[in-house]
């Protein structure tokens, strides 16, 4: 755990130059009216699980929603705060250092990225997060599946990961059911230049509700 906090804190300063995060303008625009629309409602309160630098949470803020962003990594914070500063966000976008786990508080809605092949037990984050939901919430939740290997500190700090490479979306479909989502369903957004996902890898949106 500690070390995989240290790898993303090392990778935070760089993070944005990653793909999905430096979004073109029309990207970030049809990244919001896809999230516009799969989203039944928004407004009230949506946590960004792992949000990183906050790429997304300024997007969602856009919608309506007032939005709180964790993570675990403190550099990915502070860069976050950094950029709903730089962009003029109001107090409906914050920050915190925080493992998922740990929240509190009820939440109308969630959304994470690439989040769920990172943490060792997403059927233990799931219920975290069926625990601070509302019944009607909608957790968007996006995930890449690529053939990769754990390379360069990924070696160690990835070596317990058992969803290392993406996991499959039936997979996660079915640890959403488990753990209290029964109305889980997935679609393909790979091959969208709208999106930035036009790589070889496999991009998925869970839509994931009780
Ligand atoms: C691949 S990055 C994705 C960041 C961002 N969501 C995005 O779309 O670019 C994974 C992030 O999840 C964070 N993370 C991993 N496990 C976490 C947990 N249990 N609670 C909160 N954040 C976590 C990491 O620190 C890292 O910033």
């Amino acid at each position: 755990m500690t070390n995989l906090v240290a790898h993303w804190d090392r990778r935070a300063e760089s993070y944005d130059a990653t793909p999905g995060n430096s979004l073109s303008p029309e990207q970030a625009a049809a990244w919001g009216a896809l999230l516009a629309e799969v989203y039944p409602v928004h407004t009230g309160r949506l946590l960004d699980i792992g949000c990183g630098t906050g790429t997304y949470s300024l997007l969602i803020a856009e919608l309506g929603f007032d939005v709180h962003g964790v993570d675990t990594s403190e550099r990915m914070v502070e860069r976050a705060r950094a950029k709903a500063l730089e962009r003029g966000a109001g107090p409906g976008v914050s920050f915190s250092t925080l493992p998922a786990q740990d929240i509190s508080g009820q939440y109308d809605a969630v959304f994470s990225r690439n989040v769920l092949w990172t943490v060792a037990d997403p059927g233990r984050l799931a219920e975290t997060v069926r625990e601070h939901t509302t019944e009607s919430a909608v957790w968007i939740a996006v995930e890449t599946m690529w053939d990769g290997h754990p390379r360069g500190d990924f070696r160690e700090a990835g070596k317990d990961l058992p969803g290392f490479g993406g996991w499959h979306p039936n997979v996660l479909r079915d640890v959403f059911t488990r753990h209290g989502f029964a109305r889980t369903t997935w679609s393909s957004i790979s091959n969208r230049p709208d999106l930035a996902t036009q790589d070889r890898d496999v991009h998925v949106l869970f839509r994931v509700s009780r």
